[in-house]
């Protein structure tokens, strides 16, 4: 972006992303979206949001921008009295940050500790958060098209048992909306303490709906399960991308990881449902061992589209109904989005 283009609100706060490789020029609109994050991500719902804005003549934008999540305050400053701006995501950095520089936070987001979207109404700015949304809704569609409906009648989830691997921001959001919907749940983290903290706070909120504890309950909770989710980096792009969640990364490195886990997969039940929320080009590690055993799999691809159709759901609300554009369509829509 042309320093020169830089709206003066924003100089010395973010300058223009250079993912994902679409990433409009300058902020030459007449109402834009904006996320700030603190580095360049290849985002799939700026892509997704700037499709249906194109497709449906809207004259809005979607841009990403970097900036430093210390600055928060400005830059959300910076956007509430900024008319062009509408709303947007709450990029890597900022999630935490925007639920104390925000107007008001929904009480599931409060709840979570994170915001994942802004929506800006009647000059002031809310904060959401869909990616627990964004999973559920992926979940209930892949039961629905899977299993009988006595399963998950109507999408209820009360009558199963998820276990829920990883404790960090992702599986906060997760946990409380599945929660939320009924599901009982044991949450196991590599770090014990923070499993047995968000454990606390759920059942504050729900009752005794969850257990939590160390990784080295896996082959105790494994069996139990009717869903397993991980949420950690197990499988994730980087150092751990190769390890598979159904067992600890200890000392003795990836051939113990998948020896182990190889074991732990004779454990599922038959029809165990497993989910991997991270995003990847090829089958998590996970998830392979999963499939190979003969039971279901769902990646993270379907938390994803769910949670940006539910964000610009949040945040265009008013003209997509102005457009005549309900909540069905706007997904086949992003479906569609290249
Ligand atoms: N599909 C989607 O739409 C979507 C959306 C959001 C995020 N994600 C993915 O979800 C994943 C988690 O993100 P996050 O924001 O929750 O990250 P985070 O807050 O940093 O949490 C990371 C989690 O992974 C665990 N972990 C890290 N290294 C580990 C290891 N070697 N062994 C066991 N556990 C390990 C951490 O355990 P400790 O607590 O012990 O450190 C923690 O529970 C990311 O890979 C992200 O890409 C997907």
């Amino acid at each position: 972006m042309n320093t020169k283009k830089i709206p003066e609100q924003f100089k010395g706060l973010l300058t223009r992303a250079l993912l994902p490789r679409n990433n409009p020029p300058d902020l030459d609109f007449p109402r834009y979206d904006l996320t700030p994050i603190d580095h360049d991500y290849a985002a799939q719902f700026q892509i997704k949001a700037n499709y249906v804005f194109r497709t449906l003549g809207m004259d809005v934008g979607f841009v990403m921008m970097v900036g430093d999540p210390k600055k928060a305050e400005k830059i959300y400053d910076a956007f509430r009295y900024d008319p062009k701006y509408l709303g947007g995501g709450t990029g890597s950095g900022f999630k935490n940050r925007a639920l104390v520089c925000l107007d008001m936070i929904d009480p599931l987001a409060q709840r979570i500790g994170a915001v994942n979207v802004v929506a800006k109404r009647n000059g002031q700015l809310y904060g959401f958060n869909t990616d627990g949304i964004g999973f559920v809704r992926g979940l209930q569609e892949f039961l629905a098209t899977h299993f009988s409906r006595a399963y998950a009648p109507d999408g209820d989830l009360s009558l199963l048992k998820v276990l829920l691997l990883g404790a960090g921001g992702t599986a906060d959001a997760i946990a409380f909306t599945l929660a939320q919907c009924g599901a009982h749940l044991s949450i196991l983290n590599r770090t014990a303490e923070k499993a047995v903290k968000l454990v606390a706070r759920i059942n504050a909120v729900y009752g005794p709906v969850a257990f939590g504890g160390g990784e080295e309950l896996l082959a105790k909770e494994i069996p139990k399960a009717d869903i397993i989710v991980n949420a950690s980096k197990k499988g994730a792009e980087g150092e751990f991308s190769d390890y598979s969640s159904f067992a600890l990364a200890t000392e003795g490195g990836l051939e113990e990881n998948l020896r182990q886990s190889a074991e732990m997969v004779k454990l599922l039940r038959p029809g165990t449902v497993v989910c991997d929320v991270n995003l990847r080009k090829d089958e998590s590690p996970t998830l392979r061992q999963a499939r190979l055993a003969g039971h279901f799999v769902l990646d993270g691809t379907s938390m994803n589209y769910h949670q940006a159709v539910e964000a610009l759901w949040l945040i265009h609300q008013e003209d997509f109904t102005r457009l005549k554009v309900t909540k069905e369509a706007l997904a086949k829509l992003m479906a569609a989005a290249t």
